[in-house]
């Protein structure tokens, strides 16, 4: 097992849910942790920081232009994190994981998902698009919420339409939303994502 640059911090008040956050682009494993206390602030958090750099900046996989991806070096990284979580799993006594991941880190959750679906618990991806998929996966039950921008630059409609529509066919339970806003997070996500994981036992 390859380890992560991580923080942990434990809940206090004794959850059973952990929130795994995967920070975007140029983000890292401490800033995310803003967007986890938001969300549910109950929780534990468990963030590693993304290992590829060549563009000078934290990333979970390397791409080749905007939206274009190195899929071999996603496969691997994505098979990199999934030995981490199940290491992060068994030390840190997780229960229950869902991931938190925006832009790139919710490309890397929704791809940890297919390709190893017993690391997680549910995932929420917030202006994601399709990344690593696998329709043959067994994802039944999974919950998975996906928060989409309408006139996000950088995801096209179709793209993450086609991801909804994958996990869907793997057996997610999906919900997927538009709001009237970019590729920024905007207060209507966090409130959303709230919500969406009250409900989810
Ligand atoms: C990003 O800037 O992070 C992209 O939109 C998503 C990605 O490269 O994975």
């Amino acid at each position: 097992m390859i380890q992560f640059v991580h923080n942990y911090v434990r809940s206090q008040i004794g959850s059973e849910l952990t929130l795994l956050g995967l920070h975007g682009t140029g983000g890292d494993e401490s800033e995310i942790l803003g967007l986890l206390g938001a969300i549910d602030s109950g929780a534990s958090m468990l963030s590693p920081r993304g290992k590829s750099t060549e563009e000078g900046v934290n990333r979970f996989f390397r791409r080749l232009a905007e939206g274009v991806f190195d899929m071999e070096d996603l496969e691997a990284r994505t098979q990199e994190l999934g030995e981490w979580v199940e290491w992060a799993r068994k030390t840190y006594t997780i229960k229950k994981l869902f991931a938190i991941g925006y832009s790139n880190g919710a490309n890397i959750a929704t791809s940890l998902l297919f390709m190893r679906p017993e690391s997680l618990d549910g995932v929420i991806g917030l202006r994601g698009m399709t990344a690593y998929v696998d329709e043959a996966a067994n994802l039944r039950n999974k919950p998975v919420l996906l928060l989409s921008g309408d006139t996000d630059p950088i995801v096209p409609h179709g793209d993450v339409k086609g991801l909804a529509e994958a996990l869907v066919a793997a057996g997610a339970n999906v919900q997927h939303e538009w709001l009237t806003t970019g590729h920024g997070l905007t207060q209507q996500d966090v409130q959303i994502a709230q919500e969406w994981l009250a409900k989810q036992g």
